[in-house]
C-alpha cells in the first residue's frame, strides 16, 4: 500500500532539536551531567558510539584497507615536549583572547569579527566593545590552547608535557621507523584516528568545537617538487569529498573554500577546507594542505636526526613534502546528525527521522515481535542477522512507539514477526524512508539486508 509521505521544510531552530534528540536517544550527553556539566567535553551514548565506530571504520576502510600505499599506526597522546618546539605549537599555537571589563565574558577576539574558524591564522584587531554587555574590552591577549601536564613526580618546569593538539606530529617523528617497517616507497601514506586536545577558549556549537576530540589524519609523504605537490594535492581533494558522498552527505551541503594566500600557514603552499552547511552556517568540517616538506625539517632540525629518503631508482636523497588531510571524528559526527535529520507526515502524522545512509547508521536493523508472545521466534531471528549486521530487538510499546524510536535512530529496517508468520515463515519489512512495507521469507531476512546495504 501506497502511503503519503509530506516533507517539512527545517527552519532555523534545527540544531536546537538535533540537541535535544542526541540527548533523548543516546547519541550525546553532556560529560558530566551529574556535576553540572564541564564545558568543551561530551560523552558518547550507546546509539552514539555505534555512528562514530562506523564513521572510523569508512575512514579507515577507504584510507588504509582498501589501498596499497597507505599504513596505519596508533601513537601516544604524549609525546617528547620537543615535538611541540619543532612544529611550532609552542610558540604559535595561540588563539587572540579578550575579557570584558564589565561583564567578564570572555571571546576570540577573531570572532568578533566574523565567520566561525579553528585555526590560528588571519588574526584581525579586536572589537572595543562587548557583544553581551556593550562594556569594554581588554586589549586581546595570546593565548596558547595546548593542555599542559606534568610527567612524573616532579611538578616543576623539567617535567611539563603536553596533550597533543593534533595527532599528525608523531607521524612525522616516527616516519623513519614506519618507513623501514612497512618498505613503502614514496609516494606513500601514513594515517591515524585517535584523541586531540585543544584549550578552546570558546567551546561551542554543540559538538562543532571541543576541548576533547577526535582526528582522523593522513599524511601522504611524496617527492618535494611543486609539481608532485600540485598533482596530489588535487588528487586528495576529490577522493575526500567522494569519502564524503559516499557517507551519505547531500552534495549541495558541500563545498571546498580554497585558502586565500594570505590565510595560509607559514609552511602551506595550499589548503583547502571542505565545509558543511551546517545550521550554524558554512563551516569548516576537514582541512587539506600542501604543507611541503615543513614538518620533516623542522623535525630534523630539532632532534638533529636524518629523516630523509633516499629514492633508489632516481638515486637521490631528499626531505619529503607532504600533503594532509586532516578531519575531526566529532564534526563529521555533526554534519552526519545535520545531515540526515528530517521530519516528515506519514498519513498526517507528524515524525522525526534520521536519514542516515543505511551502512554507517548504528542499527541496520531491528526486529520486533508484534506481540510478547511471539519473543521466542524474533529473537531467534534477530540472534541470526546478529552475526552479520548490528540489530536491536525491541518488545517495549506498541509497534507504532517503537516505529517512533527507530525512525528517530535512523534504523533503516524494522522487521515485524507477527502471529501469521508462524503459518507462511515470512515476516514484513519496513522501510525507514518511505515506509513501504515487505513481506519476505524469514530465511531471506540477512540476504534481503546485505542487498539494501551495498555500497
Ligand atoms: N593537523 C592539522 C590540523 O589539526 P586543523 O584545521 O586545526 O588542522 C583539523 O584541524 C580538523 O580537526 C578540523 O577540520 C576539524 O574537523 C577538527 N577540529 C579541529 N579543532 C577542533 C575542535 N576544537 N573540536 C572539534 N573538532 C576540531
Amino acid at each position: 500500500m501506497e502511503r503519503t509521505i509530506e516533507t517539512i521544510e527545517m527552519g532555523e531552530k534545527a540544531m536546537d532539536e538535533i540537541v535535544s534528540l542526541a540527548k533523548r536517544r543516546g547519541f550525546v550527553f553532556q560529560s558530566s551531567e551529574i556535576y553540572g556539566g564541564i564545558n568543551g567535553f561530551w560523552d558518547f551514548g550507546p546509539v552514539g558510539v555505534e555512528l562514530r565506530r562506523k564513521i572510523k571504520d569508512f575512514w579507515w576502510k577507504r584510507m588504509v584497507y582498501d589501498r596499497e600505499d597507505v599504513v596505519g599506526v596508533d601513537t601516544s597522546i604524549i609525546a617528547h615536549p620537543e615535538t611541540w618546539k619543532a612544529s611550532g605549537h609552542l610558540d604559535c599555537f595561540s588563539d587572540p583572547m579578550v575579557d570584558c571589563k564589565k561583564c567578564k565574558h570572555r571571546f576570540r577576539a577573531d570572532e568578533l569579527q566574523g565567520p566561525v574558524a579553528d585555526s590560528v591564522h588571519g588574526h584581525k584587531p579586536a572589537l572595543k566593545k562587548c557583544p553581551d554587555c556593550g562594556g569594554e574590552l581588554t586589549e586581546a591577549k595570546q593565548f596558547n590552547l595546548m593542555f599542559q601536564t606534568h610527567v612524573g613526580a616532579s611538578q616543576d618546569s623539567t617535567s611539563v608535557a603536553y596533550l597533543r593538539p593534533e595527532t599528525c606530529q608523531s607521524i612525522f617523528t616516527q616516519f623513519k621507523n614506519v618507513l623501514t617497517t612497512s618498505r613503502q616507497k614514496i609516494p606513500f601514506g601514513i594515517a591515524q584516528i585517535g584523541k586531540s586536545f585543544r584549550n578552546e577558549i570558546t567551546p561551542r556549537n554543540f559538538i562543532f568545537r571541543s576541548r576533547e576530540f577526535e582526528q582522523m589524519e593522513l599524511e601522504f609523504f611524496i617527492r618535494p617538487t611543486e609539481a608532485e605537490g600540485k598533482k596530489w594535492y588535487e588528487y586528495w581533494k576529490a577522493e575526500r569529498l567522494k569519502w564524503f558522498y559516499d557517507l551519505g552527505i547531500k552534495k549541495e551541503s558541500l563545498r571546498q573554500r580554497e585558502h586565500a594566500k594570505d590565510e595560509l600557514a607559514h609552511y602551506a603552499r595550499a589548503c583547502v577546507d571542505v565545509e558543511y552547511n551546517f545550521p550554524i552556517g558554512w563551516s569548516e568540517l576537514e582541512g587539506i594542505a600542501d604543507r611541503s616538506n615543513y614538518d620533516l625539517s623542522q623535525h630534523m632540525k630539532f632532534s638533529k636526526k636524518d629523516l630523509q629518503y633516499f629514492d633508489d631508482e632516481a638515486k637521490e636523497k631528499y626531505v619529503p613534502a607532504v600533503v594532509e588531510c586532516s578531519v575531526g571524528v566529532d564534526r563529521t559526527f555533526l554534519t552526519i546528525l545535520c545531515d540526515a535529520f528530517a521530519k516528515d507526515k506519514v498519513e498526517g502524522e507528524e515524525r522525526i527521522v534520521m536519514r542516515f545512509a543505511p551502512h554507517i547508521a548504528p542499527f541496520q536493523a531491528a526486529v520486533f515481535p508484534l506481540s510478547r508472545k511471539l519473543a521466542l521466534p524474533a529473537h531467534i531471528l534477530e540472534k541470526d542477522l546478529r552475526k552479520h549486521f548490528q540489530t536491536d530487538f525491541d518488545d517495549i510499546g506498541s509497534i507504532g512507539k517503537r516505529y517512533r524510536r527507530h525512525d528517530e535512530i535512523g534504523t533503516p529496517f524494522c522487521i515485524t514477526y507477527d502471529f501469521q508468520s508462524e503459518e507462511d515463515k515470512k515476516v514484513t519489512v519496513r522501510d525507514r524512508d518511505t515506509t513501504k512495507q515487505d513481506r519476505i521469507a524469514i530465511d531471506q531476512a540477512g540476504n534481503y539486508l546485505r542487498d539494501k546495504l551495498r555500497t
